[in-house]
């Protein structure tokens, strides 16, 4: 692995209810990285919860602190990023979290992340679904092009322990030799 790809920065991309801030809490400490949540980077800035800002400012606010955050985070060395499901829709985003960091796309079966989410109280385009299994479906499909393009790396989680995908993302960066131009996901 060439010396400047060694720190190089780890983005987790993929829908909500798929493992981000798990698996992400976790390979960081196994890496020695440190762990970031854009999420909660928009709240500190926002200076309230995701929920709260979506519903006193709207989603256009929130996607404007999402890219700042995502900015700020993605340029430093050495971090484990988890990402809001949505951020890899902007190109912007998407261009800037390729440009400076490994990113995995962390996939799991609709109904493994209906179960993940319950109740969707904190996930704002989850919460008034009349048919939330249907409606994440319908978003999945929507998104999957965009997880798919930004991506360097895919790996499903569906029956999976966060241990085992930590190893597996391990190996992977370990045995790495990507130029990070281009590029389609593997896995
Ligand atoms: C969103 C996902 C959420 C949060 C916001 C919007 C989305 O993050 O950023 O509610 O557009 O999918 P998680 O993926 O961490 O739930």
């Amino acid at each position: 692995m060439a010396r400047d790809e060694e720190n190089r920065s780890i983005a987790l991309v993929g829908f909500m209810g798929v493992g981000k801030t798990t698996i992400g809490r976790r390979l960081a400490r196994r890496l020695d990285y440190q762990f970031a949540d854009s999420d909660s980077e928009i709240e500190r800035r926002a200076g309230c919860s995701v929920q709260k800002l979506f519903a006193e400012q709207g989603e256009a606010v929130f996607r404007r602190l999402e890219t700042e955050a995502l900015r700020e985070l993605a340029e430093r060395p050495g971090m484990v990023i988890s990402t809001g499901g949505g951020a890899v829709l902007n190109p912007e985003n998407a261009a800037l979290l390729r440009e400076h960091c490994r990113v995995i796309w962390l996939t799991a079966s609709p109904g493994v992340i209906q179960k993940r989410v319950g109740s969707a109280e904190t996930r704002p385009l989850l919460a008034n679904a009349a048919n939330p299994l249907a409606h994440i479906r319908q978003l999945l499909a929507s998104r999957e092009p965009h997880y798919a393009a930004a991506a360097h790396l895919r790996i499903e989680t569906t029956d999976r322990r966060p241990e085992a995908i930590v190893d597996e993302i391990t190996r992977w960066i370990q045995e790495d030799n990507s130029p990070y131009a281009d590029g389609q996901a593997k896995g």
